[in-house]
């Protein structure tokens, strides 16, 4: 269907990857680390779950918010392909400060962590755009492609660091996880050859003494106008998403019958499976709005984004249609969760490599980095939304949020779609020029 890839697509695909294997597979393990009793066999550290939940809803939104100054930093210092470097060396530097038991080396070990994916996630997202020229019709394909890679890790570590924290102790987990990076640093290092045009810093004119002022173009206004857009998305968007592995996986445990054939699936299992659907999916989805183009009827970016938070709101349906036959007294059919992660994935593919594309389309060179910084800082936010959003279950009743959820992201996704005239002219305005 596409004209071949340029190779440094490969080496940012496998890099990513096993730097998602290392954010997951250590997510996988912290709340659980944190709230082990700290006796016994595989120790934790005791904590209760309310303040363990509070870590992990503090650490999920600073390591996206840690992307602003990432970004700042390629697109000012360093350039993309350095800061890429660096930040994953802190990101495995961090993980194997956390193998060590020892609540400086806990604390020491996060703080790295946050930094290193502040300076990795965001640049090297920039970088997949970079491999593709202005106009250049596979911009789209490759970040699908890339976003699969993000799942393949996604997908692989909960099992893996999870099974090995669980069964032979946190520690090994995360040192585990701390290997994982490392072995994408090699990847990187190796490919450095096929990216050699890639990621570098942009020289920047200085006029002496003065600083160069030129005011906005409407287009550029246009642009930013859609990017801001796009993040008020993301924000409502991660804020539902993210209740996978809260509420949801909570949920998971309690009140849905996870037997089948006389095996009851463990509920740690079911953090994968979202990601196994991107893995299966990612090529469907985007297969389907691109022939959707194809026939003339080009869906902008917010069009599509406006519709996956629409199908994000069936997913959470689904949660309600759970909540309302468990509240008959039975544990609810696990086909309404598997119905609600397969929607929700679909909204997710709809909008989150669709973003990370049209960012890297639609902002100014000098800015690329930053533009993709405080994209992420937004997710970081959606992040910190889910966790708020999921603690209301415990006053307000599962149903009640899980529905509350899905009228919020009907009534969102319409208003964007009210305003879609208006919108429809302002993207098509702002991507026509580039694409
Ligand atoms: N699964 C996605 C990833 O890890 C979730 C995400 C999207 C995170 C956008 C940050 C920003 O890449």
């Amino acid at each position: 269907m596409t004209s071949r890839h340029p190779k440094g697509l490969a080496i940012l695909f496998f890099t990513e990857m096993w730097e998602r294997f290392s954010f997951y597979g250590m997510r996988a393990i912290l709340v659980l680390y944190l709230t082990k009793e700290t006796m016994g066999a595989n120790p934790g550290l005791g904590w209760s779950n309310t303040d363990a939940l509070a870590l992990y809803g503090w650490y999920t939104m600073l390591v996206y918010v840690m992307s602003i100054p990432g970004g700042y930093v390629a697109d000012r210092l360093l350039g993309q392909k350095k800061t890429v470097f660096i930040g994953g060396m802190f990101i495995a530097l961090g993980q194997l400060t956390l193998a060590i038991d020892n609540m400086v080396a806990f604390y020491t070990g996060l703080a790295l962590i946050i930094t290193g994916v502040g300076g990795l996630k965001p640049n090297i997202s920039t970088m997949v755009g970079g491999l593709y020229k202005q106009g250049d019709s596979r911009r789209d394909s490759g970040f699908t492609i890339f976003y699969i890679g993000i799942n393949i890790g996604a997908a692989s570590a909960p099992l893996l660091v999870g099974y090995v924290g669980e069964v032979y102790g946190w520690h090994y987990g995360f040192g585990l996880a701390g290997i994982g990076m490392l072995l994408g640093q090699i990847v990187y290092i190796w490919g450095q050859k096929y990216l050699k045009d890639v990621g570098n810093l942009l020289p920047v004119k200085k006029t002496e003494g003065k600083k160069e002022h030129t005011p906005l173009t409407k287009i550029e206004k246009d642009r930013i106008i859609v990017l801001l857009i796009s993040f008020l998305i993301v924000i409502v968007f991660w804020g539902a998403y993210e209740q996978a592995g809260g509420l949801m996986n909570l949920y998971t445990k309690a009140k849905i019958n996870r037997v089948v054939l006389g095996w009851e699936i463990p509920t740690s299992l079911f953090q994968s499976v979202p990601a196994f659907f991107v893995i299966i999916l990612g090529t469907a989805v985007a297969s389907f709005w691109a022939k959707r183009q194809l026939k003339g009827k080009e869906a902008s970016s917010l069009f599509k984004m406006a519709i996956g938070t629409f199908i994000m709101g069936f997913g959470f349906l689904m949660m309600s249609g759970a909540a309302l036959e468990a509240a008959t007294g039975v544990k609810a059919m696990l086909i309404w969760l598997i119905a609600s992660y397969l929607l929700q994935v679909i909204g997710e593919l709809s909008i989150s490599p669709v973003a990370l594309s049209f960012i890297t389309k639609l902002a100014p060179a000098k800015y690329a980095s930053i533009m993709m910084g405080i994209y992420f800082a937004a997710t970081g936010l959606g992040n910190k939304l889910a966790g708020l959003v999921g603690e209301l279950a415990s006053n307000a009743g599962e149903l009640e949020v899980f529905t509350g959820i899905a009228v919020f992201c009907f009534a969102f996704g319409a208003l964007l779609l009210v305003f879609f005239k208006k919108l429809k002219v302002l993207t098509h305005n702002a991507e026509a020029i580039t694409n």
